[in-house]
């Protein structure tokens, strides 16, 4: 059961010119029901604002980071929070990641970086081998590489214009990592006999970047999941703001159905 909490910000820390990063400690209740990618809703000043989504980046006994881009007012406002400073946050909500074990291969792409950190964490923690690649606008947008580096077993990073990693787009590092994982063990030429080892792929960052990366995993047979944004009003499934239509033509809500959902259950043209 999702919980409301007036918190206390542990940690306020501004990860580079864009990104900031609040430690927030919101108690057992609710540090201890979160799930991989699950989100809380965040109550930003003045009370004519709504709550604003911002997904759980990392969480550990009764704290929980999260790790947000100023875009406007709400965030502009939760940029400004000191430590000590108390917040009201609704959650933890939506339906997170399935992390299963064995080989794991998390995308981020920008601000989809911090969704996955924690799940790259827990399934690293899990005894899972957990591989990343992140994409960034340049080394300004570059954010918690150090992070990834620490749980992960490799880290790849790439960004538009090649001032970090080298010059290109996220979806060319998740197609060289699975084929390097056909060659690895593939049963095609039939040398070594064994099977394939094609990681699932959890993917977080802009749509139009989620949905490359959902047709090249769906080309190497790897399971993906996907984490959707959309405007939210509610953030529980009482109103309609964040309806997104599926592949099957039916309407689910991203608050409650998602952010998180496979691949091939999103309409892409929606
Ligand atoms: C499930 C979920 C998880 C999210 N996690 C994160 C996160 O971890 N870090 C982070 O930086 N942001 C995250 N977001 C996006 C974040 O909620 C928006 O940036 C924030 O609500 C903007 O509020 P604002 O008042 O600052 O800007 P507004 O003034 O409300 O809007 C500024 C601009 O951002 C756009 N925008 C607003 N809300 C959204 C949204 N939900 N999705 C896409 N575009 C939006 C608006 O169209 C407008 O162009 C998440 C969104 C969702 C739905
Ligand atoms: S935000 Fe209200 S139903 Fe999803």
């Amino acid at each position: 059961m999702p919980v409301q909490t007036q918190c206390t910000v542990a940690e306020a820390v501004r990860l580079n010119d864009f990104a900031c990063s609040l430690t927030l400690d919101v108690g057992e209740e609710m540090a201890g029901q979160i799930a991989c990618g699950q989100f809380v809703h965040i109550k930003c000043g003045h009370s004519r604002l709504l709550r604003r989504p911002i997904s759980i980046c990392d969480w550990q006994e009764n704290l929980l980071r999260v790790v947000f881009e100023v875009r406007g007012e709400g965030t502009e406002w939760l940029a400004r929070r000191k430590a000590g400073d108390r917040l009201d946050v609704l959650g933890p909500l939506g339906h997170g990641f399935d992390v299963a074990a064995g080989s794991l291969l998390v995308v981020g792409g920008g601000i989809g970086a911090p969704p996955i950190l924690g799940c790259a964490k827990y399934a690293a923690s899990r005894g899972s081998e957990v591989h990343a690649v992140l994409g960034f606008r340049d080394a300004e947008h570059k954010m918690l590489t150090e992070d990834f580096a620490e749980c992960c077993r490799s880290l790849n990073v790439i960004s538009d214009d090649g001032s970090t990693g080298r010059r290109g787009f996220v979806t060319e590092l998740v197609e060289e990592f699975l084929e390097s994982r056909v060659c690895e063990g593939c049963t095609a030429c039939g040398a070594c006999g064994l099977a394939p080892v094609i990681p699932a792929v959890l993917a977080c960052g802009p749509k139009s970047m989620l949905r490359a990366v959902a047709e090249v995993c769906a080309r190497y047979g790897a399971p993906c999941q996907v984490s959707l944004e959309e405007r939210m009003g509610c953030g529980v499934g009482a109103c309609l703001v964040c309806a997104c239509k599926t592949s099957d033509g039916h309407r689910k809500h991203v608050c409650k159905d998602g952010p998180v959902f496979r691949a091939e259950e999103v309409d892409w043209n929606d």
